[in-house]
């Protein structure tokens, strides 16, 4: 049955923090090499947010950049989903935060929490209520302060992760485009191999971690490896088949931006080239759930997508989760 409406991407904008961390500059920092991390992860440089600096600031410096592209203003937003497993404060939420500092004052708000998949969760989220008819305008805005999970004594994890924020701006659309469909899923009998604790911390997580770092992320790093690769090219390929869309169909690909070689697996399992795969990870490390915004938005500016192309996105993360979705693209 066709649905009375549909949600599409009207605008999207992202914000890297200025400060660099170069791979050279980490070889001074743990015993690691430019080399090493470069051949196990393809990335070259991170971005970090200075210690000053609200996580909250880079959220509304991407949702401002998303609201303008959409050509609407913060008033228009009747929602604001944030998606982000780093946030500034519990509460209040990241998404009432970025709602004082835009003046989205029509605007009802919450956090999402999927880690690295919290984009592609929030995205979902935020359709039901376009296609149900309740709201027009949502902003989802995905951030993430990795740099302040990160135990930079761990070489294991400290070289993978960088801070941005990305945001999209979805509305009710009726030419056609945005969501034909969406995946999520979650795996959360294996969520012991990828954690950050907060204000509780089971004993082997406790050991896992150095001594006094708690609130850092640990992980299993070959597992997370292995669930990622199988993952990805399980979820395009169900998203695929629920729209009953080809891969030939199927303009770019937006992963979440962890690690290369998960990307090259992807493609290998998927047999399709890595022409297909957008990836900027090598200049922002792994943004957890703001990677695939940042990506749009880069996509975007540099004109990759035009409307009707159809795209699809697909993450992984801490949970565990998953999730992918297939757009029609609607700018
Ligand atoms: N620099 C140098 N050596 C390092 C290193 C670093 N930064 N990190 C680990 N090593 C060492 C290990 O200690 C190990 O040495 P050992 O054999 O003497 O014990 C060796 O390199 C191989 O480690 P291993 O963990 O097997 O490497 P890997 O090829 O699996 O790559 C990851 C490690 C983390 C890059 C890889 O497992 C990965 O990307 N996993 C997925 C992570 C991910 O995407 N997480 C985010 C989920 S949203």
């Amino acid at each position: 049955m066709m649905k009375p409406y549909r949600a599409g991407i009207t605008g999207t904008g992202s914000f890297l923090p200025e400060k660099k961390l170069t791979n050279s500059q980490l070889e001074s920092i743990v015993e690691t090499s430019d080399e090493w991390i470069v051949k196990r992860t393809g990335i070259r440089e991170r971005r970090i947010l200075e210690d000053f600096a609200p996580l909250a600031d880079i959220a509304v410096e991407a949702s401002v950049k998303a609201i303008n592209d959409a050509g609407l203003s913060p008033l228009d937003i009747e929602l604001i989903i944030a998606s982000t497993c780093s946030p500034d404060y519990l509460s209040p939420s990241l998404a009432c935060m970025v709602q004082g500092k835009t003046g989205a004052k029509n605007a009802a708000a919450f956090d999402v929490n999927a880690a690295c998949t919290g984009f592609v969760y929030a995205l979902q989220i935020g359709r039901q209520f376009i296609e149900n008819g309740t709201y027009k305008n949502i902003l989802i805005v995905s951030a993430e302060a990795m740099s302040r999970v990160t135990d930079f004594t761990d070489r294991k994890t400290c070289v993978l992760f960088g801070d941005g924020a990305g945001a999209v701006v979805l509305s009710r659309v009726d030419d056609g485009t945005g969501i034909d469909a969406a995946i999520l899923g979650a795996a959360g009998e294996n969520g012991d191999v990828l954690t950050i604790p907060l204000l509780y911390a089971s004993d082997t997580d406790i050991q896992n971690r150095n001594e006094g770092k708690k609130q850092v992320i640990w992980m299993d790093g070959s597992e997370v490896f292995t669930f990622a690769s199988r993952i990805m090219a399980e979820a395009t390929k169900n998203v695929l088949n629920n729209a009953g869309v080809e891969m030939e169909g199927i303009k770019y690909i937006f992963p979440h931006q962890a690690n290369m070689r998960i990307l090259q697996n992807a493609a290998k399992r998927l047999d399709i080239s890595m022409d297909k795969i957008y990836s900027n990870l090598e200049y922002t490390g792994n943004i957890s759930s703001a990677s695939i915004p940042v990506c749009l938005d880069e996509a975007s500016n540099k004109g990759l997508l035009k409307k009707g192309d159809k795209i699809i996105i697909v993450a992984f993360g801490g949970g565990l989760t998953y999730g992918s979705a297939l757009l029609t693209w609607s700018m």
